[in-house]
């Protein structure tokens, strides 16, 4: 019985390189999220996530997910920069993205449907969430809830039609047997985040999940750590989440960290999901926080 090795990271925020921040976005969410990012800068250090880059690296993972929010503005520039970035964590077949509100701001200069990334968000070239990876035993369901938002708001929504399809998929992956793993990029959980920050059909999703099932739901957003669970066919579908991977120990937000996430398809009931997490403690030293078995 093989064991699946999954690292799980999200929302590392890049910092933003030269350029990306130039004006000419006046009135735009872009000049509102430059005053959060100046506010926020200090949550997200570029020596932190190089550490846990590199810690993930070191694990040498069978697969990475990494669960949005790589960008602030979702600047071409930024584009760019992620893309570089996600090429230093493995081949683009071994990483998969789920982008975030963050990477869909209402951008004039924005690219279309995150075309710089198509490596990282699935197989094929077809645009429409969600892609789905098949990897050995394990599916890789990979959703997008990424979209621009009104002012002030970092909500997020699939809508009907990938709904429909996330239907489809996951009908199809559970017929074959597969262990699925969704993402998606804001918690899935009611109550996780207030309002202004949820997934606008989170309930139309929930519905879906009760009646298809899923046997893990990864996703970011929150910036901490969480285990919730939700309905499905046959009893709970555990969620996680983890903190932003690259915000530092001691400030406002939990410190980063990343999960390892084995997964062994076909072991008895309660032994097919084991969590390793790992962060950092203090400066930029990255050590194991503890590990646990997530029970059926
Ligand atoms: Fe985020
Ligand atoms: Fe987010």
């Amino acid at each position: 019985m093989s064991t699946f090795r999954l690292a799980h990271l999200s929302d590392p925020h890049l910092a933003p390189p030269p350029g990306a921040l130039r004006g000419g976005d006046l009135f735009s969410k872009r000049l509102l999220s430059r005053f959060a990012w100046r506010r926020k800068r200090h949550r997200h250090n570029p020596e932190i996530l190089e550490a846990i880059a590199a810690d993930v690296r070191a694990a040498a993972p069978d697969h990475v997910a990494v669960t949005g929010d790589l960008t602030n503005f979702a600047t071409p520039e930024e584009f760019a920069a992620a893309a570089d970035w996600l090429e230093s964590l493995g081949a683009p077949a071994d990483v998969t993205v789920s982008p975030g509100n963050h990477d869909a701001l209402t951008a004039r200069r924005a690219p279309e449907r995150f075309a710089p990334w198509s490596p990282w968000l699935g197989d094929s070239l077809d645009a429409d969430f969600p892609h789905v990876r098949v990897r050995g035993r394990v599916a890789i369901v990979n959703a997008c809830s990424a979209v621009p938002t009104a002012l002030h708001l970092a909500q997020g929504s699939l809508g009907a039609e990938q709904l429909a399809r996330l239907a489809e998929v996951l009908a199809a992956t559970r017929a074959q047997g597969l262990f699925r793993v969704l993402l998606v990029h804001h918690p899935v959980a009611a109550g996780t985040v207030s309002g202004r920050k949820a997934l606008v059909d989170a309930d139309l999703l929930r519905a879906l999940l009760r009646e298809q099932g899923a046997e893990l739901v990864l996703h970011g957003h929150a910036h901490e750590a969480l285990l919730n669970r939700v309905a499905g066919p046959a009893g709970s579908i555990p969620v996680l989440g983890v903190p932003s991977a690259s915000t530092p120990a001691g400030g406002h937000d939990p410190a980063a960290r990343w999960n390892l996430i084995h997964i062994t398809p076909g072991a008895p009931a309660g032994q097919q999901l084991r969590v390793e997490a790992r962060g950092v403690a203090q400066g930029a030293r990255i050590e194991a926080l503890g590990a646990y078995t997530i029970a059926a």
